[in-house]
């Protein structure tokens, strides 16, 4: 493993021949003691790094790949195939691989999606690099056609890339792709139409048709809580439209389920407080005390009291009245004492205290409504409303649920699961799905997947630039379209097919001109787009360009130093 190679740098320094390290090096000249290795070995050290990363993760790749478990230092463990979850929390120390670790998490932040598969190619072009450049040729040549191959690609894949119609069916498969590479089947299956009711819900509308602007809103995924149960029953996700809080009601007389809420938001403390400057109440006698009590019960009492009667104004139905009958929730995000608790509660208002923030505000864009920071201006006009509000046990922990709101501008997706590192897994999941869906809206097109676009690339590449492109050039462009074979190569080998056999098939049948992916389950070609299995437009872009970014600065690179202050100091401490 990367993590466990100590210092492997250190390391690699120290197999370079003695010979070579003897070298007149300009920088020997100006300090005796550096530690530097030149073009070849420098070479020869980052293509280790680069595939000693990928040898780490290639057996996570697809949906038959298989998952790694990382145990922290205090013992918390996370099993995970998740790419950035697995480079951004695994211990490296191959200053290489970290780097391309870190571009490839950065990868995942801006498209959400491809990590793994970026740290694959990176690997794989080094190593295809490596066959020409131990055979002499200049890794400049080979930068230089890497440089050529990618905007060929970048240019391919335009004209792959297919504008079909994103309905929901189209969605819901694009999101089971995703899924799928995280989660068991069954259970991704069950998430994918959830994830995209979740996103579809949140999409702001699109401008009226005769706007002159027509800018619609990027989709907000911050809009989607996701919110995880820890439970014994097996794993299982409910999509809310609506809010859940994370604590029920506080008093057992309170109404446990409320239908045609109007909903108060509240930022007033309603409790007897004590002050927060250091004063002192002086009374010498027992009922003096009683007296001082009482004026500041009455305080708090006055503000419940406001609330108690807004509730009338809003509830009061004649006794004989058809219409529904209309319920008060109280959301207050300071805390409600047992009192002014029971207050609440004879009146048939459903109060929860201490609610987050991020939930107010929340549940002002679901619910409508103002927050208020005072009892003093409480009218109608200021609540929201909800069709339906109740509190839901499970296990120890109780959960309000709102739903059933006009807008429903913000959803949560609910994870049950039997223990943590479960609900952690189905979470990261989840993210990655959401990503998927947004993704495919936002570009309007998709990319069919299982390796159907490298091979048709590699394929353009070694038929189409190859021939166009200058002497040995000409090199650099097929080590290119050899290397993005290592998507449909892995996919295979992670699926125990045959590697070359089944990739052998592919390009026969993608000579027919057709569209082939591998189909997992029997390592023979089929036609994603009929299958279902979509990847994103954007995450093909940016893999493309990743890749060969750091690529050419690693074959460009003609010496690693080591670098900071401490190489130029000599052995013992202090200035000498
Ligand atoms: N059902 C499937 N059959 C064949 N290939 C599939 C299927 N589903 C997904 N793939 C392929 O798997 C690859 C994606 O795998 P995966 O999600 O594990 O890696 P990644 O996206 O590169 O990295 P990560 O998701 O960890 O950031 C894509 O090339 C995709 O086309
Ligand atoms: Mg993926």
């Amino acid at each position: 493993m990367v993590g466990k190679s100590a210092n492997k740098f250190a390391v690699e320094l120290s197999r370079v021949p003695k010979r070579r390290v003897a070298q007149k090096m300009s920088l020997q000249t100006l300090n005796p003691k550096a530690e530097s290795i030149r073009r070849a070995a420098a070479l020869q050290v980052n293509t280790n790094g680069a595939m000693g990363l990928a040898k780490v993760v290639n057996t996570n790749l697809g949906p038959r790949g298989s998952y790694k478990m990382l145990v922290d230092g205090s013992g918390q463990i996370k099993i995970t195939k998740d790419g950035k979850v697995l480079l951004s929390e695994m211990q490296i120390q191959n200053p290489t691989a970290a780097m391309i670790a870190k571009t490839a998490v950065a990868q995942d932040d801006q498209v959400g999606d491809g990590t793994t598969s970026v740290v694959l190619l990176v690997g794989e072009l080094l190593k295809q690099a490596d066959r020409y450049t131990s055979e002499g040729v200049h890794p400049t040549v080979i930068a230089e056609g890497f440089d050529l191959a990618k905007k060929e690609a970048l240019a391919f894949l335009e004209t792959f890339k297919q504008g079909i119609k994103l309905d929901r069916a189209t969605l819901i498969n694009v999101a089971n792709t995703s899924l799928a590479t995280k989660l068991n089947a069954p259970l991704a299956k069950q998430l994918a139409a959830d994830v995209v009711d979740a996103v579809t819900t949140i999409r702001p509308p699109p401008p009226p048709k005769d706007a002159a602007d027509q800018w619609r809103d990027p989709i907000d995924l911050h809009m989607v809580e996701i919110m995880k149960m820890q439970h014994r029953t097996a794993s299982e996700t409910q999509l809310i439209q609506g809010l859940v809080l994370d604590h029920g009601a506080r008093h057992p007389d309170m109404p446990k389920r409320l239908e045609n809420a109007f909903i108060l938001t509240l930022n007033v403390s309603l409790e007897y407080e004590k002050t927060e400057v250091n004063s002192g109440f002086f009374y010498s006698s027992a009922e003096q005390r009683e007296k001082l009590v009482e004026a500041e019960r009455r305080v708090v009492d006055q503000k419940v009291k406001k609330i108690v009667e807004l509730k009338n104004l809003v509830c009061d139905q004649a006794v004989e009245s058809k219409e529904k009958r209309k319920t008060f929730v109280v959301v207050n995000q300071k805390g409600i004492d047992p009192l002014s608790l029971d207050i609440l509660a004879k009146n048939g208002i459903f109060a929860v205290r201490r609610a987050k923030r991020r939930n107010m505000e929340r549940l002002q864009l679901i619910a409508g409504g103002i927050a208020q920071n005072s009892v003093d201006d409480l009218t109608p006009s200021i609540l929201g409303w909800a069709g339906l509000v109740y509190e839901h046990t499970l296990g120890e922990e109780k959960y309000t649920f709102i739903e059933k709101v006009k807008q429903p501008k913000s959803v949560t997706l609910l994870i049950k699961g039997p223990n943590a590192h479960t609900t952690t897994q189905i979470q990261e999941a989840l993210r990655d799905g959401l990503r998927a869906v947004k993704n495919a809206l936002e570009d309007e097109s998709l990319v069919p997947g299982a390796g159907a676009f490298e091979i048709a690339c590699a394929a353009h590449l070694v038929e189409k630039v190859k021939k166009k492109a200058k002497g040995r050039v000409q090199m650099g462009v097929q080590a290119f379209a050899d290397a993005l074979l290592i998507i449909p190569k892995t996919l295979a080998q992670n699926a125990n097919h045959d590697v070359q056999s089944a990739i052998v098939a592919l390009q026969d049948e993608h000579s027919d001109g057709n569209i082939v992916g591998i189909d997992l389950a029997t390592g023979e070609p089929f036609d994603p787009t009929v299958e279902g299995i979509w990847d994103n437009y954007r995450v093909k872009r940016q893999m493309l360009h990743s890749c060969s970014v750091i690529a050419v600065n690693l074959l460009s690179t003609d010496e690693i130093l080591r670098a900071g202050r401490s190489s130029l100091k000599a052995d013992g401490p202090g200035p000498q």
